[in-house]
């Protein structure tokens, strides 16, 4: 029976708070996972950024990707190795940076998903090129705002297409408004969303490989208190429901990790905003929550390393699509999207190897949470964020919500 190790890196940037947890819980939980035979033993370790030559092996079987999204030569690096080096990353950096919000709407229209009205518009500026005089006076049709925003209705949504962490977003309540945002839209290309005005709850479903979380949102409060600390917010229908939809969206674009957020209303969940495939990871928001996500990062990295997931390359649509040209039912589609989404995120399989190599998981998480180090990656990641004066302050506040986790989660 010979020793494997496998090697997971990180590839960072501004992230703090949950490599650190994650490192120390990897020491912490020093497994040892009989697979086939042999004894694996995970090493993990921060990948750097350097020149590479694009023949040089890669030493990682998987990397947790938080940079594809912004940063090329990480990027680039990545695609060489799943290209040549049989790397399994998450996320599937192809996915990332050709999938923007607009992307992900048009595929959920197509797929039934009750994706609130939306229009894009051309942009009210331009960067001055060679060609763009001759193309816009040529084949740029004139178009009332106006009567776009009526067909809408009002308040309506004017965000850009590619948008994230609320660049550009603006709430239209009147024509007047609607043609001001226009006009401060610049060079963005945007999007005029319907509002879903009056829902009575709005919930970010966070997904990670097969495991699911969903969250009370509360958009107007200050940043550390969006994610609410509220349970039972909805019923065990209303979750599988989201979770069957983060599943799908997600499978369908090879995303490992991402979150959507829904809101309801009239009994209906929308899907607004899906396509965050580099999600909040950081205590500072996520608060009580955290926990949560930096036992999804451990559980689903050891079981892709462990068992030496393949990683799906190619995304393929024709499983979903083939579906959605059914006459089947709205409920009926999304089951039948959800088990492939459960068949890709091999969610049985997951589940079996949680069961058997990683049932002390929630123990060492649990007491870790209590640890020195565990207060120190809160402390570093406030103090790289807040003003030195409301260092202790709101260390002590983040301190006292992973407290209360710690006692709602007592094992
Ligand atoms: N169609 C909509 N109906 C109601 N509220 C919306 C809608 N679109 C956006 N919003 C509000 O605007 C916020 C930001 O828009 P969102 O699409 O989530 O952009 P971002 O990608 O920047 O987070 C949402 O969290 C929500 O509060
Ligand atoms: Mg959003």
């Amino acid at each position: 029976m010979a020793e494997v190790t496998r090697n997971i890196g990180l590839s960072l940037g501004a992230d703090i708070c949950w490599p650190l947890c994650y490192e120390h819980l990897m020491k912490r939980l020093d497994l040892r996972i009989p697979v086939e035979g042999d004894t694996v033993r995970f090493q993990v370790e921060r990948v750097t950024i350097e020149p590479f030559d694009l023949r040089q092996p890669v030493k990682y079987d998987v990397v947790i990707d938080r940079l594809t999204h912004w940063y090329h030569t990480s990027r680039e690096w990545i695609k060489k190795a799943v290209v040549m080096d049989d790397l399994y990353v998450f996320n599937n950096p192809w996915s990332v940076q050709s999938m923007e919000k607009h992307t992900s709407y048009a595929a959920m229209m197509k797929l039934g998903m009750p994706i609130p009205e939306t229009w894009m518009v051309p942009p009210k500026s331009y960067e001055a090129t060679p060609d763009l005089k001759p193309t816009l006076a040529k084949y740029a049709k004139l178009f009332d705002l106006g009567a776009l925003g009526r067909e809408l209705g009002y308040p309506l949504f004017v965000k850009p297409y590619d948008g994230g962490g609320w660049r550009g977003v603006t709430r239209c309540t009147n024509e007047q408004k609607l043609k001001e945002a226009y006009d401060e839209s610049g060079k963005s290309v945007m999007h005029l969303q319907a509002g879903v005005n009056g829902y009575d709850r709005f919930v970010r479903c966070i997904g990670f490989g097969p495991q699911t979380h969903c969250v009370l949102y509360d958009p107007d409060a200050p940043l550390h208190d969006r994610y609410t600390m509220e349970h039972d917010f909805m019923s065990a229908s209303d979750w599988e429901h989201l979770r069957k939809v983060t599943l799908t969206i997600n499978a369908f674009f090879g995303w490992d990790f991402n979150s959507c957020e829904s809101l309801r209303k009239d009994g209906i969940w929308y899907p607004i905003d899906y396509a965050n495939p580099c999600p909040d990871s950081q205590v500072t928001s996520l608060h009580y929550h955290f926990p949560w996500l930096v036992k999804s990062y451990l559980r689903w990295s050891i079981f892709t390393a462990a068992t030496k997931k393949k990683m799906r390359k190619n995304l393929d649509w024709e499983p979903f699509y083939e579906i959605a040209a059914t006459d089947m039912s709205a409920s009926e589609k999304l089951d039948a999207y959800a088990k492939v989404a459960e068949a890709r995120f091999e969610t049985e399989r997951f589940d079996e190897f949680c069961d058997t190599h990683l049932g002390h998981l929630d123990e060492v998480v649990w007491e870790f949470f209590a640890s020195r180090e565990a207060k120190e990656a809160v402390r570093q990641k406030v103090a790289a964020l807040f003003p030195v004066h409301e260092v202790e302050a709101f260390t002590e506040l983040f301190w006292g919500r992973l407290q209360k986790w710690r006692a709602d989660q007592r094992p």
